[in-house]
């Protein structure tokens, strides 16, 4: 087992976290995994071990699914009430925001990402998150019904929590997914095993902790670190899960949906992305250069809903590549917890292959690499230079597949038609958003309604609140998450009719 290297910029709390072997939340205690193992957490900014954590296999995951059935069936959740079941969860984002910066530390060694980053958008999204989900735990409701038989039956919905979830998330939002996936399946009164990614499983076992001082009964929330292939497998098979979430690859997102059919459990899937930002001659420059920079750079391109693919109007085109490659050279790549890193490292050596792969096969297919397209220097960490490409074609890999790193592949347009330009930011498997830059608003709405994605953001890019609904049309996946949307994922809808 390689020994921890810790940052001397922890705080103490954060150092002591992480210097604990970590274990698995199962039925309110922490465990060991059944078979003794653990494995390591790195560092992506050193490449060294930053953690151990128990690795959970099947069989914590049939240990985890018992106590979830038992927290469900016979346990005081059910008989909770939603103000109750709000109650809690408006403490626990409480505790999370008292912990706020333990929080953005962890995220921050363990994913990569700056700590100021985290500061702002990840730990108070949580928090939000975890507050707009307790409002909708005493909303839950049915409706009642007219016949069109007047006077014979009376009718009424309910909905009821859909049982046991099984939740198996990535690695590049870890605390905020976590609460994506937690605080509507809390609100609706399920009860939860969530697999965390193996890359970055330690801000959601400090949330454990939170969970447990907040008050959950025992078995509500249960917590697994382990491998997609192993511990994610035999959840998303088990026949005793009603319903597994997942968020990741669209790749796995597939192998989900054969797993769940042994039992036909309910699926929901926030998939992959590949989304246009769409540049207009008559757009706020000034706005949209530093907006498609940041549409693609933030999180270090590390985003489902990344703008990957940029498209400029001809007339502005080359202002618009040279104004992003400009942000581009101007991001100082380095450690997260360095104050003054724009963009710190890729989360794995496996994610930092991958995307200066997809840089080589772009360069090899003819693509020009405007600016970086190099691994960046420092430390052995995984660092990537932010890269803009232009001279694409729609057939090139770099184009059609998510890259999921900070490369954006520009293309000039030379349209005013938006029927044809909408084709153009359609032409991709994946529908989960895009963005349009244009002074004329009418002209946004209208190119707005053409587009098949299930965000389209308008003179901005990543934004995000808990109240709007958020996922993929096509191979994006299936459901929303956010909003009251995301309710209908965990809730089955009960029609009681009686006979007048
Ligand atoms: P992945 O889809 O393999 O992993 C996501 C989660 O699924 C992790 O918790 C993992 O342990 C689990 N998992 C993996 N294989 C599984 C299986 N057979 N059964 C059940 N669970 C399984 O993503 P990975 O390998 O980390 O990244 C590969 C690519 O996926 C990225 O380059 C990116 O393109 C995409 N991705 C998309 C994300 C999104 O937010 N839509 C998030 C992470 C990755
Ligand atoms: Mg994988």
């Amino acid at each position: 087992m390689d020994a921890i290297a810790l940052d001397s910029r922890l705080s103490k709390p954060t150092a002591t976290f992480l210097s604990h072997h970590r274990k698995l939340l199962v039925d309110g205690e922490w465990v060991a995994a059944a078979s003794g193992k653990t494995f390591s957490v790195y560092n992506p900014a050193t490449g060294t071990v930053l953690a151990q954590v128990a690795e959970a296999d099947k069989e914590d995951v049939d240990r985890a699914v018992r106590a979830a059935r038992r927290a469900f069936d016979e346990g005081p959740w059910r008989k909770m009430t939603g103000s109750e079941r709000g109650r809690l969860m408006w403490k626990l984002a409480d505790l999370v925001e008292q912990h706020l910066e333990e929080f953005a530390e962890i995220e921050s060694v363990d994913n990569g990402k700056p700590l100021a980053v985290a500061r702002v958008a990840d730990v108070p999204l949580t928090v939000d998150m975890f507050r707009y989900m307790g409002g909708w735990a005493t909303k839950v409701t049915g409706s009642t019904i007219p016949w069109s038989v007047p006077n014979e039956f009376f009718s009424y919905t309910v909905r009821e929590p859909v049982g046991v979830v099984g939740q198996i998330i990535p690695w590049n939002f870890p605390l905020l997914i976590a609460a994506w996936k937690l605080a509507p399946a809390l609100a609706a009164g399920c009860t939860i095993v969530l697999k965390v990614a193996e890359q970055t499983p330690l801000s959601a076992l400090r949330l454990g902790e939170l969970i447990q001082e907040a008050g959950f009964p025992n078995g509500v929330v249960n917590i697994l670190a382990g491998y997609g292939e192993t511990a994610g497998a035999a959840l998303a098979a088990h026949d005793d899960v009603d319903k597994v979430a997942f968020t990741g690859s669209t790749e796995v997102g597939k192998l989900i949906v054969k797993a769940a059919a042994g039992n036909l459990k309910k699926v929901s899937l926030e998939l992959g992305g590949k989304s246009p930002t769409i540049v207009f001659g008559d757009a706020d420059i000034e706005a949209a250069i530093p907006g498609a920079a940041s549409a693609i750079f933030f999180n270090h391109g590390q985003c489902c809903c990344a703008g990957s693919r940029l498209y400029a109007h001809k007339r502005v085109f080359e202002q618009v590549v040279e104004g992003v490659s400009a942000e581009a050279r101007k991001m100082k790549v380095g450690p997260g917890l360095d104050p003054s890193t724009d963009m710190g490292p890729l989360v794995s050596e496996e994610q930092f292959q991958r995307v200066t792969s997809y840089i080589e096969s772009g360069i090899k297919e003819g693509a020009k690499v405007v600016t970086g397209g190099k691994k960046a220097s420092g430390n052995g960490g995984y660092f990537v230079e932010p890269t803009v490409l232009t001279d694409t074609k729609p057939s090139m890999k770099v184009v059609r597949e998510e890259i999921f790193g900070p490369v954006v592949c520009a293309e000039p347009f030379d349209d005013a038609d938006l029927e044809r330009i909408a084709k153009r930011a359609n032409d991709t498997i994946y529908g989960l958003a895009a963005s349009i830059w244009t002074k004329d608003i009418s002209k946004a709405h209208k190119l707005a309604n053409l587009l098949r994605s299930g965000t389209v953001w308008i003179n901005c890019h990543n934004v995000f609140d808990a109240s709007l609904p958020f996922g993929g049309y096509k191979q994006s996946g299936w459901g929303r998450e956010m909003g009251s949307e995301a309710l209908a994922n965990y809730t089955e809808i009960k029609a009681v009719t009686t006979k007048l």
